[in-house]
């Protein structure tokens, strides 16, 4: 029988998760089934429940397996878990969901997915690197703990409202050897192997204020949001000096590995999913 999984958000209909998962499915020969879901304000738990038991009220096939979830709902999908893996926790979000009878687990694979993204496919070992994150939002918190578990010599997160940074550095927890600093913009010291725009400035076009100085020589940059081309923070860093630039869409077809592997037991290769979507930095 094929087995259920969906991605709800709002709003979805760009998603580019049913084609990451349908080719994961495809490439494995995985009986599954994805799709899209646009999620009503303050709906979650009921827009959840619904399509949990959707198949079995019918009668005619079975409830959804897991689900994945996107803007607005990591913080809802947080409360609805049952069960959080402590990445989940240290993230204080969650990105998919796996229902197991009354069960149901939290986790969150977006930082694990950056990561991967950055070690493996960007072929950037962050052991002993210095990293900067922009941006002190739910982004960051869920990429802090697994870029720290990756041993680099500091984590530097900058933004425009220090006190959200300092408050993220003081709730992480300690990763020996790794230094977290927190500042403003026009306070960074230093400069950075990689630097990392975790803030939603590229959505509108826009850039954090941000020294040539901070990018090392050699360095990678790198923007969480993907399909958008040359974001001005990535036109920033070429200008700087930047050998290497990337944007998130490597991190997003990651991310979903991780969740299909939880979910399936299997782990796909991303390498030609990620080229299947990947729109040219021009
Ligand atoms: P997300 O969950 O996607 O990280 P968020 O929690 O709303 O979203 O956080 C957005 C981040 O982008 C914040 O760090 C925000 O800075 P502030 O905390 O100072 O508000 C940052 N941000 C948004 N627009 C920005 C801009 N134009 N310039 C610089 N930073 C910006």
């Amino acid at each position: 029988m094929t087995d259920r999984y969906a991605v709800i958000g709002n709003p979805i209909a760009h998603s580019k998760s049913p084609l990451i998962h349908s080719s994961f499915a495809q490439q494995t020969g995985q009986d599954i089934s994805y799709e899209a879901v646009l999620g009503g304000e303050g709906m979650f738990a009921r827009d959840v429940d619904a399509l949990r038991g959707q198949g079995n009220a019918q009668g005619n096939g079975q409830g959804l397996k897991g689900l994945n979830i996107t803007v607005p709902f990591k913080l809802d999908a947080f409360a609805y878990a049952t069960q959080l893996s402590e990445r989940a926790q240290q993230a204080g979000a969650v990105n998919a969901l796996k229902f197991d009878g009354d069960t149901v687990l939290g986790e969150n694979f977006d930082g694990i997915g950056l990561v991967n993204d950055i070690q493996r496919n960007l072929g950037v070992a962050l052991r002993g690197k210095r990293v900067l994150i922009l941006g002190a939002g739910g982004a960051t918190r869920g990429a802090l703990g697994p870029l720290a578990a990756a041993l680099p010599r500091c984590v530097a997160i900058a933004n425009r409202t220090v006190d959200k940074a300092q408050q993220l550095i003081a709730s992480a927890s300690a990763q020996q050897g790794v230094a977290l600093v927190a500042s403003g913009y026009a306070d960074i010291q230093g400069s950075y192997d990689v630097i990392i725009n975790a803030t939603s400035a590229s959505l509108f076009g826009e850039l954090p204020p941000l020294a040539h100085s901070v990018f090392a020589p050699g360095c990678l940059g790198y923007d969480m949001v993907y399909g958008k081309g040359a974001t001005p923070f990535l036109q920033l860093a070429r200008q700087a000096g930047a050998a290497q630039l990337a944007d998130g869409v490597g991190m997003l077809v990651e991310q979903a590995a991780e969740a299909f592997a939880w979910w399936r037991g299997m782990r796909p290769d991303t390498g030609a999913v990620i080229a299947l979507i990947s729109v040219p930095i021009a």
